[in-house]
């Protein structure tokens, strides 16, 4: 299954225009794969989860939120996330769901 997910994110990676309005869909996938772990990554998100950390529907949901502050938090050199080490497309792709998760 994963490898299917990988040549799948490969075939995106080599045509960025059929993938660009799948950006939101592949950041979800992203994030069910990669975030899920640690955050509640989808609807409904407003029930604190056991751990503590925001939820990305909570922090889709801030009004001060910007590309950059997600990338710099997806980036972290600073912080207690685990650097995940994604590529600026998982990145943009990430970004991009967060963001659909505004209401
Ligand atoms: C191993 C657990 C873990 C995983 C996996 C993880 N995170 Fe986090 N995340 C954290 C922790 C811990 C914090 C709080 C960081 C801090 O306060 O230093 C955090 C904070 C964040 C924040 C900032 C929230 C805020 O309050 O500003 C964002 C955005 C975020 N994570 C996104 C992601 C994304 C996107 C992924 C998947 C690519 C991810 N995280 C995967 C543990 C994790």
């Amino acid at each position: 299954m994963r490898n299917v997910v990988c040549c799948l994110l490969g075939l995106a990676a080599l045509l960025p225009a059929c993938a660009a309005a799948q950006d939101a869909v592949e950041g979800r996938e992203i994030a069910r794969r990669w975030c899920s772990s640690c955050h509640v990554v989808e609807r409904p998100g407003s029930q604190a989860p056991a751990n503590g950390l925001p939820t990305f529907p909570a922090i889709a949901a801030r009004a001060d939120l910007t590309a950059d502050r997600l990338r710099a938090a997806i980036n972290p050199q600073h912080n207690r996330m685990p650097d995940l080490s994604l590529s600026k497309r998982q990145q943009d792709d990430l970004i991009a769901y967060i963001f659909s998760l505004r209401s």
